[in-house]
Formats: structure tokens, sequence, C-alpha cells
């Protein structure tokens, strides 16, 4: 044994020493702020997200090979990475010295937009490639399970990345298989003029593996894992003993300690739960500890073995043995496939996921049903042999296992052949997610029979701790395998398994049903089995149409199309406008080369500062007290409103209504009451933490339904009427009224809030560096807080890591405290929110409620429609109004409604303010309508499809708001989407896979969107471009629009080339910034393309007019040429451009003028199957019809349009927020707070834009396309709803019913009422406190 006293490793093939690295330092922390490799990006700091996925290569001095592994580094403790060498995005290409093969590719398959997950995605693939250089599609696939990305909808990257795997045809895009594509009218004819070809796979870098990093030979040796190691940080030691003996003499000497392997249970406890570890063992390096044995009983795996090679190892028994002996080997194979991503599987071990002793593990379920021996020791008793059972686990977090014993093993026995082992696993998204509930469920038989000798069965969730249900374990013995044993079994298990509602974890009834739906599908699957192998003996047996119940989920690698029309042939060559251009920024992004805010260089006696916020959603403040927080090291100030030089006033709307620093009243939990200012991130937040705030408690409102009870609104109020309805109802042969809730959505941009604060030293300047959607905005509300003028001060933009209207004005609450502490300092200031923090301050889409009342003919033809919408606001005014508004516009969908009144109501409530988010209102109006659509079906019993082709507006047909509908293109899309995804034969062979299947079911659904672009508040329509030709004939760009991964750069240069005749290539936009273009609105509404397009065309035309004189007189000369003689005869070459849409406006008293300058359409048409006992579901195909008018970048476009539809499948189907009822936010991370990931695109996602369709209302003859997309996603909200109703009327129920937005799994299993969810009715509301509400 040796000891070193040293951190030695390697980054990127350089050799790295740290003397005294300090334990709680994670490796993301030291490759950005000391080694300053800013292409690992942090996005969440829990292992969530994938956006800090390095490389990790270990030697292993056994086999002399070296083990290559994708790994979090925000989790990776800086010490664990002795003698290992770490490979980071900046190790495997730049764009300067040639890009990797992955780097390439990612960028020219346009998957990365706004490129902030880009690096972590690239390393995932490297990693794969690493490993396996020529993957099947499905490890492929795979390679991204603990990986996020907001803005491409993923599609994009596995095209790109498709190409490195086996099944890829060596044709490349003129693979038959991708000719097939075009043949999309049924005629098997190539459309003329259409093209499905989005890169040229021909040109892309051949992988070579020899241009690899290689590993480095120094760390060949067994010399490191043989060293240990003591570090010793601010407040914890770190020990990493090298033998069993030292670890256990550790152990007794500090049985207090954390033990670490993969430290992704306690990395969370520390950096979410704010635990402090003074001693940390890590006893990674032990060689008891990593052994795995096999023997006739089963195989023994070392406590600190990985997942990874768990998985790897039982797939290999599973291979070798005979299959009844496996069976609990599979289940937990299975069981990993959906555990985290392989970032965590690769570093977690066995023990950690067993000692953490969580409620919702997913391996101590299957542990306790196959009673696993553990083996552990310590000190003074030696070793002791444990068997998991129902004694194991002692309390919440607790088990048998003593303060001063390591565990050593874990052995995973065999089964016998009359035995049998499932495992089963709900959560809100299939991939890389905590479980709702789990199970590990074992029976044995009795030699040659179908009587229960015994039963085992486990289940997570259910408990504080994984529990067993004894009862229903005992009362089985005995009992025949036959269907009589299923009720007794439910009765059983629900006595078992009580759950109070409002039980922490809510869905209680939710909860109850899945533990005997499990047990359902285990007597299923059992009974398959028995009756095979013991024919004659069992009498029941399994009916056909249950079959599928007991099915494992599969998910075939996806396929897509993308088919949009090609330039005219004789567009030249140089004009790119048409084309689909790779984003200007991708291979920057691609190579973690691109700068974000977090990423500019430490200014010289910079100082970060970290937020204090309120703890409470209503409440006086009686008194904050910084003293605590100032002691500790490195703090420099503590600042709050008494340190507001000018306003600590500002209103994200017109209405100037918030408070900079909380100072007598707290509104919402996360409200700013101040900042610490410290040296460094880590102290800022330490001290954050310690400020001591008294509060006096008030009664908060939290909901829309609490607001509506109390009256709380705000006085914007909004109605738009049209026709007579009272007529319009007389009318009706029909008349219905409903109700749905649609929930709010976190923004999710990978990049959270960020900003930097640059004094300047003279004159009260000051450089504002920021993550912002609207530079204009936050100039001026910092100029107000500081007392300056707006001419003070500059607001920089050079891209963000995504949007979604999260940063339009919400951006303002993070960077003025900012500003303010740089004002008072004299010193630079930055920020950037962690993810728990943006999402509990930041605000969300408003959740919506709609109440109705419809009016209809017996044939379907709506005659009236009274609706109010109400939208929780929160606690500021921001843009609610506008949103609300949008919703109203909206609240016709696609549907001509003679009659009409919908009225808005926008509630006051103790939650962060609700802000825009893609759609901005639009989508919830929508959703409202399209739901009584569906309820007009049901009542009349027709297909709500022919309810929607009934009232679908035609051409020149006015809306409700009075705007006539002109080159109105729904009809052309709802037809060619009808085509294109063959509905009709498809909704045949639906109805009689439903007729065949009792458990699962499928459903299908076509839904229109029509979206009026413009923002609604006319002064917000203008836009203004500076455009500036240098002597050498480069041309740079500023504009008032920002990037965010849409590529409104990129489409802005393309319309600039086509007007001044030049290539792209001669462009350039360095930045968004208030010194060159000023008074901008912000980059939202999907407006931005439209007005900045149309300002920077206006100013080439006045540069394009300059030259003409120098270009008529050499007219064979070069763009150069003319350049260079404008210049000598002192003619300027820089101008501004400017424009304002003209003819809209309109006005709610009289309900006249054109909010609208014309309107975006779409249809899609998805197709969903849901597993009707766990309420899962996975979307089968998606087809989109979108018109886009003239395409600027049909890349671009078809990325929008796949990205939008990806975040509103989130928004409907996914992603939940929950909120406890005193304000208290619970989803707070990627941990609990689940956007779609890579496992959830569509099985087949078709795309095509409209072919021929012209808009002379915009540049060039495009359309807006940032927003329209999303609500397209509502297709497979409905055909999810389309197949639990088949589900319900196999249960007898009849009749149209009620689903919310989100449709989760909870909202499913729950709808797809049967006799195991009658068995828990739901509790009375008011009778219990919700563990969480709806907002
Ligand atoms: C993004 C993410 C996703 C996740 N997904 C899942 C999931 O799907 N399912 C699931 O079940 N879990 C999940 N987890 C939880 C976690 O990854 C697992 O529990 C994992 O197995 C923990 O292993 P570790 O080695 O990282 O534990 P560590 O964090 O290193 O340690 C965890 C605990 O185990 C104790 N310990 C470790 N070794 C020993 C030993 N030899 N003797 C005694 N005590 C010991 C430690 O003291 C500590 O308390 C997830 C975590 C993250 C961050
Ligand atoms: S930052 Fe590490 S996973 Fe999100
Ligand atoms: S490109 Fe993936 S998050 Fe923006």
């Amino acid at each position: 044994m040796t000891s070193a006293s040293k951190l030695l490793f390697f980054v990127n093939g350089k050799e790295v020493e740290e003397s005294e690295p300090d334990p709680e330092t994670t490796l993301l922390q030291y490759l950005r702020l000391k080694l300053k490799l800013t292409g690992t990006k942090l996005g969440c700091g829990e292992g969530g997200c994938g956006a800090c996925t390095v490389m990790i290569s270990k030697y292993d001095p056994v086999s002399k090979s070296v083990r290559h592994f994708s790994a979090n580094a925000c989790l990776a403790p800086l010490c664990a990475m002795h003698g290992l060498a770490v490979t980071t995005v900046e190790g495997i290409g730049s764009v300067k010295n040639g890009l990797h093969p992955v780097q390439e590719r990612i960028a020219k398959s346009h998957g990365s937009q706004c490129g902030f997950c880009t690096p972590g995605i690239v390393m995932s693939m490297y990693t794969l490639l690493r490993n396996n250089p020529l993957p099947t599609r499905a490890d492929m696939e795979s390679a991204f399970e603990g990986n996020l990305c907001r803005c491409t909808g993923y599609r994009p990257i596995l095209d790109g990345f498709r190409t490195f795997t086996k099944e890829y045809c060596q044709m490349g895009e003129n693979c038959c298989r991708n000719q097939k594509f075009i043949q999309c009218n049924g005629n098997g004819n190539i459309e003329e003029g259409l093209s499905s070809e989005l890169f040229d796979s021909s040109k892309f870098l051949p992988p070579d593996s020899t241009q690899d990093p290689i590993f480095p030979p120094a760390l060949r040796t067994d010399k490191y894992d043989q060293q240990s190691l003591t570090f010793m940080g601010e407040r914890t030691t770190w020990f990493r003993p090298s033998n069993l003996q030292e670890l256990l003499e550790l152990k007794h000497s500090y049985p207090d300690a954390r033990l670490v392997i993969g430290n992704t249970e306690v990395g969370v406890e520390i950096k979410l739960k704010n635990m402090v570890y003074k001693t940390m063992i890590a006893p990674t390096h032990i060689e008891e500890l990593n052994q795995i044995s096999k023997d006739s009983d089963g195989i023994t795996f070392g406590a600190s073995v990985t997942l990874a090679v768990i998985e790897e190892t039982l797939q290999e028994a599973i291979n070798e043995h005979q299959e009844h002996q496996t069976r609990m080997f599979q289940a937990v194979v299975e069981m990993l496939r959906w555990f985290a991503g392989h970032q965590i599987r690769n570093v977690a071990a066995v023990a950690g996921n067993i000692m953490t002793a969580s409620p919702i593990s997913d391996l101590n379920p299957l542990f306790l049903a196959a009673g696993v021996t553990l083996t552990v020791m310590s000190k003074d008793q030696g070793k002791r042999e444990i068997v998991m059972d129902e004694k194991f686990f002692l309390g919440y977090r607790k088990t048998a296992v003593k303060p001063q014993e390591v565990l050593v093993s874990v052995k995973l026995p065999f089964m016998q052949q009359n035995e049998y082992f499932f495992g089963y696993k709900q959560a809100n998204r299939r991939e890389d997610d905590i479980a709702i509930v789990n199970a590990g469920i074992q029976v044995l038989f009795e030699a040659n029979s179908n009587s229960i000798k015994g039963m085992r069965l486990a289940f997570g969730g259910m408990a504080p701790t994984t529990v067993m249900a004894t009862k229903a374990m005992k009362n089985c013995v005995g009992r025949k395998w036959e269907d009589d044993l299923v009720k007794d079994m439910a009765d059983w298990l629900a006595d078992d398994l009580p759950l109070p509602p409002g039980s922490p974890g809510g869905m209680t009834e939710y909860r109850r049903t899945l533990c005997i739906s499990f047990f359902y599908k285990f007597y299923l699957s059992v009974l398959m089995q028995i009756r095979q192998r013991l024919p004659g003996i069992v009498h029941s047996k399994v009916p056909t149409s249950h079959r599928s119940a007991t099915t494992v989920f599969q998910k075939d690698p996806t396929k897509s199309t993308q088919v949009y029309e090609e330039v005219a042939s004789g567009q030249p060559e140089h004009d790119p406008l048409g084309r689909p251009l790779v984003h200007l920024s991708a291979d920057k992004q691609a190579s973690g080369e691109a700068i974000y805010i977090d990423d500019i260089p430490l200014y010289e006696n910079e100082k970060y500062v970290a937020f204090v916020t309120s703890q409470k959603a209503h409440a006086k403040i009686l008194s904050i007290d910084p003293s605590e927080a100032m002691k500790i090291p490195g703090v420099v100030d503590f600042i709050s409103h008494k340190d507001v030089p000018g306003h600590n006033m500002w209103g994200g709307g017109p209405t100037i209504d918030e408070k900079i620093f909380a100072s007598e009243k707290v509104l919402c939990m996360g409200q700013v009451i101040g900042v610490v200012v410290a040296d460094t991130q880590v102290h800022a937040q330490r001290a954050a933490k310690v400020v001591k705030v008294e509060y006096e408690e008030m009664e908060p409102i939290i909901t829309i339904k609490e607001a509506i009870e109390k009256g709380s609104f705000y006085e914007h109020k909004s109605s738009i009427s049209n026709g007579d309805l009272v007529k319009g109802f007389e009318m009706a042969d029909h008349v219905v009224e409903g109700e749905v809730n649609m929930g709010g959505q976190e923004h999710f941009y990978l990049e959270t809030h960020a900003a930097l604060a640059v004094p300047k030293g003279e004159d009260g300047e000051m450089e504002l560096f920021v993550s912002t959607q609207n530079p204009t905005e936050t100039q001026h509300v910092v100029a107000e807080c500081l007392g300056v003028p707006a001419n003070k001060i500059v607001c920089r933009v050079k891209r963000m890591g995504g949007g979604f209207g999260g940063k339009e004005t919400r951006n303002i609450a993070f960077t003025t405290p900012v500003a303010i502490a740089a004002n008072k300092l004299g010193c630079p200031v930055r920020c950037m929110l962690d993810r728990d923090e943006d999402m509990l301050s930041s605000g969300t889409r408003h959740p919506f409620y709609g109440k109705y009342k419809v009016g209809f003919t017996k044939d379907g033809k709506i005659t009236a429609l009274e609706c109010d919408i109400y939208n929780n606001a929160g606690h500021s005014l921001d843009l609610s109004g506008a949103v609300m508004d949008r919703a109203l516009f909206h609240s016709d969908a696609s549907y001509k409604i003679p009659n009409i009144r919908v009225s808005g109501h926008l509630c006051k409530t103790n939650i962060p303010s609700n802000t825009a988010f893609r759609g901005f209102g639009g989508p919830q109006g929508m959703f409202i309508a399209e739901t009584w659509i569906e309820q007009i079906a049901s009542t009349l019993d027709i297909s709500a499809r022919q309810v929607r082709e009934i009232n679908m507006y035609n051409e020149g047909e006015t809306t409700h708001f009075n705007q006539p509908l002109l080159q109105c293109n729904i009809k052309r899309c709802w037809n060619e989407c009808l085509e294109r995804s063959d509905f009709c034969n498809r909704r045949k062979d639906i109805d009689i896979f439903n007729s065949e299947n009792r458990w699962k079911k499928r459903g299908i659904s076509i839904i229109p969107t029509k979206f009026g672009i413009s923002y609604t508040a006319l002064f917000l329509n203008q836009a203004g471009a500076l455009v500036i030709i240098y002597k050498d004939g480069s041309v740079l760009i500023t504009h008032g629009g920002t990037e965010m991964g849409q590529g409104l750069h990129t489409k802005m240069i393309q319309v600039a080339a086509r007007t001044l005749k030049i290539p792209a290539s001669k462009i350039h936009i360095s930045e968004t910034s208030t010194n060159t273009v000023p008074n901008t609105s912000a980059t939202a509404a999907s407006a931005s393309s439209d007005l900045n397009g149309m300002a920077i065309q206006n100013a080439c035309q006045i540069l394009l007019e300059r030259l003409e004189p120098y270009i008529n007189a050499n007219p064979k000369g070069s763009w150069e040429d003319w350049v260079n003689a404008a210049y000598f005869d002192r003619t300027s070459l820089s101008t501004t451009g400017f424009y304002k849409t003209p003819n809209i406006g309109y006005n709610f008293e009289t309900n006249s003028g054109n909010p609208f300058n014309y309107f975006s359409f779409g249809v899609a048409c998805s197709e969903v199957e849901i597993d009707c006992l766990t309420g899962d579901h996975k979307v089968l195909r998606t087809d989109i019809v979108m018109d886009v008018g003239v395409s600027l970048n049909p890349a671009i476009d078809i990325g929008q349009i796949e990205g939008g539809f990806t975040q509103g499948y989130g928004l409907m189907m996914l992603e939940q927020q929950k909120m406890a009822p005193n304000g208290f936010l619970i989803t707070r991370g990627p941990g609990n707070y689940k956007i779609p990931g890579f496992g959830d695109v569509p099985g087949e996602f078709n795309v095509s834009l409209l072919k021929g369709s012209v808009n002379r209302r915009a540049v060039y003859s495009s359309k807006a396309i940032g927003e329209p997309p999303l609500f397209l996603a509502s297709s497979v909200f409905f055909a999810t709803k389309d197949a639990i109703n088949s589900a319900r009327l196999d249960a007898g129920l009849n009749g149209y019913f009620q689903l919310n937005s989100p449709a989760t799994p909870e909202r499913i299993r729950m709808a797809c009422q049967d006799q195991f969810t009658k068995m828990f009715p739901e509790a009375p509301k008011g009778s219990y406190k919700p563990w969480f509400v709806e907002l």
C-alpha cells in the first residue's frame, strides 16, 4: 500500500496535478473554472440533463485494457479522478483544428439549435463510438438516455448519427429507402420539385479512430489504483482507502462518514438538500468490493460494482444459462434498461442503490422479492450475512446495516424451474425517470403443480421504504394459479398497501391501482408460462385479447421523413434563400467553442452573486439578517432594496407592479429578497442559505379555483363577442357544457437565466451581457433601477441557450440585482441561476382553465359558443394580459363560430409570475376549443374528424374578431395530411386492433392549427437593422432580434445575401446590442424573421441603390470592386433599415381592425398506443403538414416544427408542475420534472412543408414558424383520449369524459376505468390536504 499526496489525472491528454483538491469540488467546476474548459456545460447539476457529459477512461490492470465510459461531470467528485483520463468536447476536435466526425455530423444534420445541450450529446456519441465503432441503431438511440435537448425534438440528431450505424446504407441519402419517402401521394412517383434531403452525408468526414486521442501511457499502470488518498477541503475530508482493512478502520473511526462510489445519490444530497458531510470515504478501489464471482446458487457482486457492469454480467449469464435459472436476472436487466441514463449507470454502484434505501429505488423491490443475500463487515464484528426481506428496511432511508458496517457484496440467486419472477416500473417518462411505483414479484409452485408454495411481493413508491405485501404473501400459499386468485390478491394487496389520500407523492388512488395492475400483469404472464409447461394441469387460460398486457415495452428504431420544396432550378448557386443552410453557429456549438454568458472569461476582481429568495408564498417581512452570511469566507456584501439607487419597481408588461427586491412583503415563494456577493459561486451560495429572514405569514392564494372563490383577479378584462348568442343557442339542437384544465409548463431552456454586469467606471456607464430575448427592456429597467439614462447602459446578447419566451421579461428579475450589486461595488458581477433556483423563481407557461357552453345542430354544425377562460397569472401582471388576449383570439381554433362570446380572467395568485412561453396563450385557447369539439362528437356519436371538417374555416370567412382569412390554407393542409397519413385505412386498422386487445388500446387523431402572426400590442410590430459594408467587401449586420437557437441570424443572413446578391459567407452577425439597434421589441411572437428580415431588406436595398452607379460603371466587376469604388468616391457604406407592419391594429371595444398580419396553418395526425393497466403510452406515428409560405430555410423551419411539436408533446403528455397547497414548488429539476427525452420521438415522424404556398405579407413570401407548430402536439393528446375511449367502452362506459392536460400516466390509467380502479374511488375533495394541487 502506498499513498499519494497529490491528485493526478489527465484531461484531454494533458497531465493535471492538484495538491489540495477540495472534496466538495465537482469535476465540472474544476474543468470550467480552473482549466477554463467551458465546452462542458452546466444544465442542472443533478445528473438529469447530460449537458455536462464527458468521457472517462480507466486502465484495468487485470485485463490490461482501457474502459471508456460517459459520465456526468456535474456529479463526478474531482477527488475521484485520481489515475483516470478525462476527455471533454474540446479534446476531440475544434473549428480551428478540424471537427471530429461526431461534431461535424450533429452540426451538418441540423442537430444543434441553441447548442447548449450539444457538447454533452457529442460526448455521449463519441464514447459510444470509442467502445463500439459500428454500433447498431438501437445502441445509438440508447446512448442518449441521459441527455436532454429542449430545442430540436431529437429527430435531426438521431438522423445525423444514424450515419455511424451498422444499418446505415452506404448509398447514403440516395438509398432506395429514402427515395420511397417522396412517393408520398401513393401514386408511386416522386413528386416534382420536392426534396427530402436536408444534408448530404456523402460529404461527411469518415470516422477515423486513428485520430482519436490516445489513452495516456503514463496511466497504463496499477500504481494509482493502489494508492490511498486523503484530501482535506474547507468543510470535508476525503479518504480513498486501498484495501478492505483500511476501509473498515476508517468506518470504525468515522461511523458517520458517507461512503461514496458513484456519488449519484450523495452528490444530489449535497447539491440540492444542502447536506454537508465532514468525512467521505470512497471504497471504489477495494478489491473485495469489485469482485464478481459465480457459484451454483447465483452470482455475487462486490458492493462497488457499477450498474453497467452488473447489466453486462447478467446479460452474459442469461445467454449462458437455462432460461428458468436467470428469470430474476432478466428482471434486473429489464429494470436497468429504465434506470437513469448511461452516464449514471456507468458510475453508480449496486451498494449505493441498496444503502440509500430510497423508497423508490428500482433494484430494492427486485432484491426483496428474490431474497438476495448481503455480506456486510465491520472492524469489530467481522463478517455477517443478511437476507433482504421485510425486516431489512427499518424506516425512511434506514437499513439493518449498522453504522460501522460496510456492505461488501450482494448475491443474486438463480431460480428454479417452478419459480417465476418479474419486475415492474411505472414512471412519468419511460427513460431516465424515477418510479411512481415499482415492484418485484416472485412465485414458487409445488412441483408439477399450479399450487402456490410461496410468493414474495415487494413494492416501491408505496411507503417510506420499499415494502413487502406480507398479508398477501401469507394468504396465497396453497392457492391455485387460477382466475379467482386475482380478486383475492387484489383485496389482500389493498390491505397490505394502504395509502391515505394526501400521502407524500400524491396520486394515491393511482398508485394503489398500479400495485394491483402489476400483480394482474404478473398473473397473466405466469399463467401463460405455466400453461405451456404443465398442459392439462392449469385450467384458467389467458384470452387472446389479454395477451398484449404481458408484453414488455419495445421500441423499434425511429423512422422519419422531411419533405420540402426545392428552390427553383434557375436560382443562382450563391443565393442561399430557400436552401437548408446549416445554423451558422452549429460548428462552434458542436465543438464547445460557442460562448454563453457563463463561458465569458472571468474579469479581474469579478464577483458572483447568489439569490436570497422568499420561503413563503405570502407574508410580511419582519426582518432580514445577513450577519451569519457575512462571516462565510469570501463574502463581500449583502445587497437589498436599500441599495437600489433608482427605482425598486419594474413591470414585465405595461404595468409597473413588481419589486426588484421585496421589502415589506413577499408575494410568492422564490421572490427575490436580496443577493449575497462573494468571490466565488460556491461561497455566495453557501452564504445565501444562511441569511435569516423572519416572516409573518398570510394566507396565500395558489390555484385558479381559489382565486375564483376569493375573487382575486387583475383588472385586465378582455372579451370578444360576435353574432347573437341567444339566437345561436336557440338554433342549436344540442347544448352542452363542460370545463377543462391545461397545466402550466416550465421553460426548461438548457441555459438557465444568466447575467454579467460590468461597470465601466466612467459616467455611470455599464455593459450588460445577458441571456435575454429582450435587450431593450433589460437596458431600460437597469437604467431606471440605477437612476441613469438609458444611454449609459449597453445590453449585449451573443446567443442564448434557449429562451422559448422565458427570457422575454423574466430575466429582468435576475439581471437587475446583478447590475445593482455591480454598481454598488464597482466591479464586474456575474450570476447564472442553478436549475432549481430558476425553476423556483422564474415563472412558467400559464395554467389555464376553460368553462364553456356550446350549441350545435344535429349534424355537428356549431351555432353558438360561450366560454370563460381563466389563467393563473401569479403575483404580478407581467405579460398575462397579452397571453390571455391571444388565448381569446385563438378560442375558435380553426372553426367558424357564428355566435360567440369569449371572456378572459386573469387570476392574481401567490405563485411566481407566469409569463410568455411559445404559443403565448394560443395553444391554451385552441385546446379548450378542441375539447368542446370532442364533446360535440361524443354527444352526436359521430367522429371528431367529421365535426372538425364540418366547421373548418373556408377561404375568405371572417373570424370572431372580424378578420377575414385570406390565403387560408387550412383545408389544403388538412387534406394533404389525411392523405399522407393514410388516416382512413389506419382508423380501420386501429378499430380492429382495439377489438382484439383489452389492455392495450390505440387511438388516432388529426388536428388543425391556425396561428395569428403579429404582436397583439401594436407598437411592438416594428424593427430596426444596421447594415455595414466594410472596405474589403465583408458585411456586418446587426438587427433587433436575438439568437436563441431558432436560427434567426442564419435566416437574416440568407435574406441579406439574397437582397445584396452576394454569398452568405461574406456576411456576419456578431451579436445583438442596444447601442447598435435601439428600441427593439423582444424576440417573440414568431414575428422576428418577418420584422427584422424586412428591416434588413430595407437597409440592404438602400445600400444596393448607393452601389448601383459603381455596378453600372463596371458591370463585370466584383462585389469588392464596387465597394472599393464607392468607398473611394466617399459614399456611405452603412445604413439603418426600418420596418413596421402595415394595416394591423385591433380594438377590443369595437371588435374591429386586424390583430394579425396573417395566419400560419398546419395539421398533424398522430397515432398512440396506451397500456390501460399502467397508463403508459407511446406515440407510434405522427404526420405533419405545415404551411410555412416559401421557406427561407427548410432545415430551420422543419427544426422549428419538430422542436415545437416536441415541446407541445411535453406540455400535453408529460410535464406536470407539482406545487403544494402552500405554494411550495415540488418539481424543481430534471429529477422530478420530465421534459421529452430522446425516447419520446414518435416511432415514425413525417414532416412536410405545404407546396406552393405564397405569403405576400412577409419577407420573401415566407411565414412565421416559431410558435404555430406547438399546438399540433395536441393530436397526441386527443389520440390518447381516443384510445382511452375504447378502453372505457370495453368497461361498459359510454359517453363523453373530461381529460385534463397533461395526460400523464396517472390520468390515462384512472380514465381507463375497470375493476381495479373501482377499488379506489377518489376521496372527496376537501376531506384531506392534497400533496399537490391543480394550479
Ligand atoms: C439522474 C439520476 C437518475 C437516477 N435514476 C434512478 C433510477 O432510475 N432508479 C433508481 O433506483 N435510482 C436512480 N437514481 C439514484 C442513484 O443513481 C442510485 O441509487 C445509485 O445506485 C446510487 O449509487 P452510487 O454509487 O452513485 O451511490 P453514492 O451516491 O456513491 O452512495 C449512495 C449511498 O450508499 C452508501 N454506500 C455506498 N457504498 C456503500 C457500502 N459499500 N456500504 C455501505 N454504504 C454504502 C453511501 O454512504 C451513500 O449513502 C438516479 C440518480 C440520478 C442522479
Ligand atoms: S449538468 Fe450534469 S447532468 Fe445536467
Ligand atoms: S439545441 Fe439542444 S437544448 Fe438547444
